[in-house]
């Protein structure tokens, strides 16, 4: 993997985790340490990824075959990568991601059942071989997970529900790619109960970033 100055970090749980709300606060915990960071998110992160994040999400494209869907976040990830996160690696600052190709060997292999091998080679492709130095997995219960989301959802993007509208097993699936991935790369990725509030949640992602700040 090529080196960088600046260290990558991603988010990764089932719906309703809580990844965004934790990625956005350890943005500011190390902006508060005085540490350059970026904080992003897939599918989207740039003009042309946000554009298909929007087809990716839609709650009316349910006609989208899991093909269509995989290559579409390749998409996303391509214009990222190249765009954002490794110029902003190279210049020093930090990278947190809300969702990377974990997401997508969960979703699209465990979860829509497309070959794994194939999503490897598909990641290989498309990432530049960029691996995060740290993968935070915010582990809940698929049933309460789907509870807090559809929650959201109703107050605010309802177009955003492609996923959500997915079955529990569905959910369970990814949920349990996830867990496989974890005992996989035990070193990247480490995984911290999501349940409790924001602020007890947000120290344990502080406690595992901590050993990051001292390397
Ligand atoms: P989120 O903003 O709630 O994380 O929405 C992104 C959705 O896209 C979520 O349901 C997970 C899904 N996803 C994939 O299926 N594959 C991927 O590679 C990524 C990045 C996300």
């Amino acid at each position: 993997m090529p080196r960088h100055k600046g260290k990558f970090i991603t988010f990764e749980g089932v719906e309703g985790s809580g990844k965004t709300t934790q990625a956005r606060l350890l943005g500011e915990y190390l902006s508060s340490l005085r540490i350059p960071v970026v904080v992003t998110r897939e599918p989207g992160g740039t003009d042309i990824g946000e554009q298909i994040r929007q087809i990716l999400l839609d709650s009316d494209n349910r006609g989208m075959t899991p093909e269509t869907e995989i290559l579409l976040y390749a998409a996303s990830r391509a214009q990222h990568i190249r765009e954002r996160i490794i110029p902003a690696l190279d210049s020093g600052r930090w990278v947190i991601c809300d969702r990377y190709s974990d997401a997508t060997i969960a979703y699209q292999g465990y979860g829509r059942g497309l070959d794994l091998g194939l999503i490897a080679e598909l990641n290989r492709l498309v990432s530049l071989e960029l691996e995060p130095d740290l993968t935070i997995l915010l582990d809940l219960d698929v049933q309460e997970g789907l509870k807090r989301a559809r929650k959201r959802g109703e107050g605010g993007n309802l177009r955003e529900g492609r996923f959500e509208e997915e079955g529990v097993a569905f959910h369970q699936r990814v949920r349990e790619g996830y867990q496989e991935l974890e005992r996989r790369y035990p070193e990247r990725i480490k995984t911290i109960s999501a349940e409790g509030s924001i602020e007890e949640v947000n120290r344990r992602v502080i406690e595992i970033v901590s050993v990051l700040l001292k390397s």
